[in-house]
């Protein structure tokens, strides 16, 4: 009797546990694995390219959370034709969103019908798609900063150095004498940058005489080159130069270092960005002043965007603006506070 008895409790207790098991199993199977497809215009530019390495990081995290997560790259390698393979070729590979850094921001289309005949989300970054395009469908997102943000805080932190310090007028004209180093024609972040931050120095009653203005596509090396040749043009004329990112003013930078200019012969640079050797320019004292770009900011809204729209839960949690845009704030970036931005490096 005793040992039937211990029999049936042992038998209740082994189907309790096998229950137990296949409630377990259920729930991991609701979660759905995440697998991500990236494309990138070019993965040798500095600020993407620390930027997708934040976003493998937050990728990282979603998976210490029971996700399933797997993330594949490719670099189109500014080719919107090789781009638009890309996207094929991983929706073809399983991925259920896609990460998209255009190439040219007003050719999406292709891409656009490829995934929506998929049905696959696309969460583009970095480079805005113009706003007709991104209605062609109700699965499409974006994710960035304000370009306009950035160049008025450029314009500011400039302005605020060149009221503390009357050196920086070196020929004492009252004005100041400036060269631009713009990026890719055609990007929402190039001219967009330039004008605010002109604009906003002219507010702040800054006389100003432009000499002259050079594209480099965001790239150290051009930006070199183009402020040699403005060297040779204007010599020691140059008292700031305003460059819309941290590699075209590092570049800068580099150019009058070739020419081993003094320290008293040389302009002011101004940044945006704050990647890893923008900050520590900045720590150097090579830069004046840099924009923070939100690297950590933008992968972590991208991350729980992909997340929300594999699983179709978590939207709730994302502050769209009108339903499918998040722009991530800018900061300004000096030597004062350069320290607590060094720290949210990896
Ligand atoms: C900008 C950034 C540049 C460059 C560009 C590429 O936001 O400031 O450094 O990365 O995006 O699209
Ligand atoms: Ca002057």
């Amino acid at each position: 009797m005793e040992r039937r008895r211990l029999g049936a409790v042992v038998t209740a207790v082994f189907i309790a546990m096998q229950l137990l098991c296949a409630c377990e199993k259920l729930g991991t199977e609701t979660k759905e694995p995440v697998h991500v497809g990236l494309t990138c215009y070019n993965q040798s530019d500095t600020f993407l390219e620390q930027m997708i390495e934040c976003f493998r990081e937050e990728l990282e995290e979603l998976e210490h959370d029971a996700t399933e997560v797997t993330i594949t790259i490719r670099d189109a390698c500014g080719s919107q034709r090789t781009q638009n393979d890309q996207v094929k070729e991983l929706i073809d590979a399983g991925c259920n969103v896609l990460c998209v850094n255009l190439v040219d921001r007003a050719d999406p289309s292709e891409i656009i019908d490829l995934a929506r005949e998929a049905d696959v989300p696309i969460i583009f970054f970095n480079r805005e798609p113009v706003a007709e395009d991104l209605m062609q469908w109700d699965r499409l997102y974006y994710v960035g900063a304000h370009a306009e943000q950035s160049g008025m805080m450029q314009g500011a932190l400039a302005a605020d150095v060149i009221e503390a310090d009357s050196r920086i007028d070196r020929n004492r004209d009252g004005k100041i004498q400036y060269v631009i180093l713009e990026g890719e024609p055609g990007h929402q972040d190039a001219i967009i940058r330039t004008e605010d931050a002109v604009d906003t120095l002219i507010n702040r009653g800054v006389m100003l005489e432009k000499l002259s203005c050079g594209i480099a596509n965001w790239n150290r090396a051009q930006a070199q080159n183009r402020m040699m040749q403005m060297i040779s043009e204007y010599q020691n004329r140059i008292e700031l130069v305003l460059a819309n990112n941290d590699d075209m003013a590092l570049g800068a930078v580099d150019a009058y270092k070739k020419l081993n200019y003094t320290e008293s012969a040389l302009p002011v640079f101004f940044g945006i960005d704050g990647t890893d050797v923008g900050l520590q320019a900045v720590v150097d004292g090579e830069l004046s002043a840099t924009v923070y770009n939100d690297k950590e900011g933008q992968a972590q809204v991208m991350a729980k965007l992909a997340d929300a729209l594999v699983s179709g839960k978590g939207m709730d949690g994302i502050a769209l603006e009108r339903g499918r845009y998040v722009y991530v704030p800018y900061a300004k970036v000096t030597v004062e506070n350069v320290g607590e931005f060094l720290r949210r490096q990896y």
